[in-house]
């Protein structure tokens, strides 16, 4: 069958031909109607993630949708290695997969896998988002931010300010619902910083933050006493700089997410009912389909944020 092939790390993965492996115990194949392309399939390509590196050659692709045997259209992540979602079919374990509500198209819903998940999960389950709180998206211009700028608003928040690089980016999150939009490019953190406290008069209680870095710095520096910052990706740097002090005095915390440590019941639901937001028309995500064979296309865009939901349909 047809499927993307990275035969070497950091490079783009190429088309090729792939065979699907038998399926062992606890395993279904599943016809791949549309997968998700994520920063962190880049980031597994690179040979580096933190998680592990998979055997050369492999077929990248952490989600999809797609039909199961039974021809249920299920929403699906960590397909079995060697051969993941960017191709015709794959193999997954079904007691993971979460039935995707009817009359959702696959092209609406997969934005609400991967990066909804975690912008949903992080505010809601791992943030504790409270009604009426001063809430932070630090990366707006994704489309974890984005969707984590109306998700804060449909959880509740007070105030929704949002960050991001581009002009582009913040005209979008206002569009989009956030109160206040401010720019990350500077070199001074505490400039940052003070934009931050300005825009979320006095400081945001909770930050979903898909930057690190210097963003993450100021965020911290800025936050509310008693503010969380929910760390879900660190697209401007795996390091930060951070002051004891500050974090101690202001009770702060900072707590990882990853969408796979949350229980299915709970992703079923964040899925669901993101995918119900979508269908009244209180969800938005732009998403841009391309074929399978322009993998390598896709890919390359991906690299650069374009600021929509990208995906391959085989
Ligand atoms: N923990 C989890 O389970 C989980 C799940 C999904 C995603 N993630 C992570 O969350 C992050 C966002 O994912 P995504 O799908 O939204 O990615 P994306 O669409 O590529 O968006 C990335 C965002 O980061 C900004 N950005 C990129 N490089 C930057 C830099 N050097 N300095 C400042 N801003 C920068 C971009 O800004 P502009 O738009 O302004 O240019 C864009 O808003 C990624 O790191 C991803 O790996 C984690």
């Amino acid at each position: 069958m047809r499927a993307a092939l990275l035969n070497a790390y950091g490079e783009p993965p190429e088309i090729g031909d792939v065979e699907l492996p038998e399926a062992g115990s606890g395993q279904v194949p599943v016809t791949v109607e549309l997968a998700g392309l994520n920063p962190v399939d880049i980031a597994i390509a690179s040979g580096k993630f933190d998680a592990g590196a998979p055997q050369l050659p492999y077929t990248p692709g952490l989600e999809g949708i797609g039909l199961t045997p039974g021809g249920e259209r299920v929403w699906f992540d960590v397909p079995v290695l060697p051969v993941g979602s960017f191709s015709e079919r794959c193999l997954i374990d079904p007691s993971r997969a979460i039935a995707v509500p009817d009359g959702t198209a696959p092209a609406e819903a997969i934005p609400f896998g991967v990066a909804g998940l975690a912008a949903w999960l992080g505010l809601e389950w791992r943030g504790q988002l409270q009604p009426g709180e001063k809430v932070l998206v630090l990366g707006a211009g994704g489309t974890v931010g984005q969707i984590a700028v109306q998700a804060a608003r449909l959880l509740g928040a007070g105030t929704v300010v949002a960050a991001t690089r581009s002009a582009r980016g913040r005209e979008r999150a206002l569009q989009l619902g956030a109160d206040a939009a401010v720019s990350t490019e500077t070199d001074s953190v505490s400039e940052l910083a003070d934009r931050i406290r300005q825009a979320s008069d006095g400081g945001p209680d909770l930050v979903l933050d898909g930057l690190w870095g210097a963003p993450a710095e100021a965020a911290l520096a800025a936050i509310a006493f008693g503010g969380r910052l929910v760390q879900v990706g660190n697209s401007a740097g795996t390091q930060a700089t951070l002051t004891a002090g500050p974090l101690r005095g202001g009770t702060v915390s900072i707590l990882g997410h990853r969408n796979f440590y949350a229980p299915l019941q709970v992703q079923t639901e964040a899925f669901r009912t993101m995918c119900s937001h979508s269908g009244e028309g209180r969800l938005d995500v732009d998403v841009e389909v391309f074929p399978l064979e322009q993998v390598a296309d896709a890919w390359e865009l991906q690299q650069r944020s374009p600021g929509r939901k990208l995906a391959l349909a085989p």
